[in-house]
C-alpha cells in the first residue's frame, strides 16, 4: 500500500503515537496562557481519552468515538478565534514535537479547520 493509500491515522503513526501526540498537547494546552484557565476545571485524564479517541476515529482509525460532539462538547463556552488559533497553535507544536511530516500536518490542520464554526462562538 502506498503512502498516499494508508490513512491519516496510519501515516501518523498510530494509537500510541497519536496518544502521545495527545499528552504533548495538552501539556501545551495547560502551559499556553492563552486558553491554560479553560482547562483548569477539567478531568484531564478524561479530555486527553476523549481527544485521543477522537483524533484516532478522525483520522479514520479503528476506533469508535464515545464523546460528545463538537458543538455540544464546546457549548456555552463561546470560545473566541484567538483561543481556537492558540489551540491550532499547540497541536501544530506537538506534532512538529513528535517528528509528523508536513503532508500529516496539513490534513490534520484541515480537519481542525473545518470544525471551526461548530467549537468557536458557540
Ligand atoms: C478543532 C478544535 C477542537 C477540537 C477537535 C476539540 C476537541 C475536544 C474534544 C474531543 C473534547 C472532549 C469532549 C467530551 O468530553 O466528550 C473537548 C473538550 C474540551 N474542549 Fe475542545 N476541541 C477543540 C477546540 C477547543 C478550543 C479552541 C477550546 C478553548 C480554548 C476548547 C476547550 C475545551 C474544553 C475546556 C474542554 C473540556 C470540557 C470538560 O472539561 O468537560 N476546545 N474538545
Amino acid at each position: 500500500m502506498s503512502q498516499q493509500e494508508k490513512s491519516l491515522f496510519d501515516r501518523l503513526g498510530g494509537k500510541d503515537k497519536i496518544a502521545q501526540i495527545t499528552e504533548d498537547v495538552w501539556l501545551n494546552h495547560v502551559s499556553n496562557p492563552d486558553v491554560a484557565t479553560r482547562y483548569a476545571n477539567s478531568d484531564a485524564e478524561k479530555v486527553k481519552a476523549m481527544v485521543n479517541e477522537f483524533v484516532c476515529w478522525g483520522t479514520g482509525g479503528p476506533v469508535d468515538y464515545s464523546g460528545k460532539n463538537m458543538l455540544d462538547a464546546h457549548r456555552t463556552m463561546n470560545i473566541t478565534h484567538r483561543e481556537f488559533m492558540a489551540v491550532i497553535d499547540d497541536v501544530m507544536r506537538a506534532l512538529d514535537k513528535n517528528d509528523v511530516g508536513a503532508q500529516e500536518k496539513n490534513e490534520l490542520l484541515g480537519l481542525l479547520f473545518s470544525l471551526r464554526d461548530q467549537v468557536i462562538h458557540q
